[in-house]
């Protein structure tokens, strides 16, 4: 049809019976697909390498920032109801909670983020995210969802997918936004500002299956947010899923929000394709495996009821001061015994004097040293139902392979507050074990 394409070439001589060449053979082959699986590959490593260096960072602003909220909602709960004290420091706890925000974002990018994959419906967690975002977006902007009624539950965490969907539209909102500013009015006719989400399923065919070849799982869903938009240019396309990168005024833009997605996509074992045109629109396709059993029901929220507190002893083991000084004031509040360590070495010490008082330990996983994982093998070596609390800033998916949430050990991810600490410690004591 006149389009040029990349081949691979080979080509050999040929000859007659006495040796003289008569003729050359050439094969061509079609490289397209080829370097289109090389160039993703290679984008693919450049992001694995970004996400590393993020992750680390990410991961030691966490401690620090668990240690900054918790301290100040102690503060805050003394402080005098309307005073210029509590005014300043919600202020300083709110500031807090952006920057946890943020550093969770990173987090999911680096693939450090905690997730829970089971059965979800999806188009619940699509409708209601479109619900939500629908209310705050410019009246002018038409957001639709069309998903078939038989669509697949998919295999995904529905906090994080919630999180997929509200990055993607707000960058649709934007991208709609920027349009709309810029043409006061004087828009070609026949424009809308649209974002329309869908959800199909996918049953993968030869052809899909040659097109990603990491596409393992029997079925996917498609999950894709297109919008009208001003498009993304074709110069700054391989750089729109790398962290900070925005093309967004100050204040606007953090350029972490797709760096989020990509990373969320990723722990799920997806991929995202992205399609666009300059002043036309965009389009961004995730795909999912779908999830062999039914889907689970959402369970309620968090209960917000009071927690309560007990006599039982506790060993606290993490690297950090601050981390163990809050420990200290809000487990003691509750009443608990408290045992310190500050690595793993000092852990197993503490741990052997006071075996059969020590009711539960908390552990953090990511200390110098002696990995938190060591620790706790050893622990369960000595006390095989020891009730553990693991408490962590990430959560990498084969971690949770290795250290199974079930039975007497659970976890907490970091930043947590103190109110959740002393009910995820309230929750294991609860639980049938050792005493
Ligand atoms: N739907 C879209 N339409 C146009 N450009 C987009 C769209 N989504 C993302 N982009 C581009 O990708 C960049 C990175 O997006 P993101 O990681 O969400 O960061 P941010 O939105 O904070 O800039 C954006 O600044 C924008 O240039
Ligand atoms: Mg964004």
């Amino acid at each position: 049809d006149g389009s040029l394409i990349d081949v691979r070439v080979s080509t050999a001589l040929l000859h007659d019976a006495d040796g003289r060449v008569n003729g050359i053979m050439g094969i061509f082959t079609d490289a397209t697909e080829q370097k289109r699986l090389e160039a993703d590959l290679r984008h693919a490593q450049k992001l694995e390498g970004i996400g590393q260096l993020a992750g680390g960072v990410a991961h030691e602003f966490n401690n620090i920032l668990t240690a900054i909220i918790g301290n100040v909602e102690l503060i805050l709960e003394e402080a005098p109801a309307g005073s210029r004290l509590q005014t300043t420091l919600s202020r300083v706890e709110q500031a807090a909670h952006r920057a946890a925000a943020l550093t969770q974002q990173l987090l999911s990018f680096s693939r450090r983020s905690r997730i829970d994959l089971k059965p979800i419906d999806l188009r619940g967690v699509v409708e209601e995210t479109a619900r939500l975002l629908g209310q705050t977006f410019d009246r002018r902007i038409r957001l639709s969802v069309e998903s078939a009624e038989g669509v697949w539950p998919a295999l995904a965490d529905a906090g994080q997918m919630n999180q997929v969907i509200m990055n993607l539209c707000v960058n649709a909102r934007d991208a709609l936004m920027d349009r709309l500013e810029a043409s006061l009015g004087e828009e070609r006719a026949g424009w809308e500002p649209r974002i329309e989400i869908k959800l199909e399923n996918i049953l993968p065919d030869e052809l899909f299956r040659r097109s990603y070849p990491g596409a393992k799982a029997e079925r996917y869903l498609s999950l894709s947010v297109a919008d009208t938009g001003c498009g993304i240019d074709e110069a700054i396309r391989h750089r729109i899923f790398e962290p900070f990168f925005t093309t967004k005024m100050i204040g606007r833009g953090t350029g972490l929000g797709l760096a989020a997605v990509y990373g969320i996509v990723q722990l799920h074992q997806g991929w995202i394709e992205v399609r666009s045109v300059k002043n036309e629109g965009t389009l961004f396709t995730i795909y999912l495996p779908a999830a062999q059993g039914p889907a689970v029901p959402e369970g309620g929220k968090e209960g917000k009821d009071r927690v309560s507190g007990g006599s039982e002893t506790i060993l606290f083991v993490d690297d950090e001061a601050e981390i163990r000084q809050l420990a200290k004031t809000v487990l003691e509040q509750y009443g608990y015994r408290l045992l310190f360590a500050k690595d793993g070495v000092e852990a197993m010490e503490r741990f052997r004097q006071a075996a059969d008082q020590i009711d539960l330990v908390v552990l953090d996983l990511t200390m110098p040293g002696r990995s938190g994982e060591a620790v706790l093998k050893e622990l369960r070596s000595f006390v095989p139902d020891l009730k553990i609390l693991v408490s962590s800033g990430h959560h990498p998916a084969d971690r949770e392979k290795r250290i199974p949430e079930e039975g007497t050990v659970s976890f907490i991810l970091k930043p947590y507050r103190p109110d959740a600490l002393a009910r995820a410690v309230r929750a294991l004591l609860d639980q049938e074990g050792r005493r």
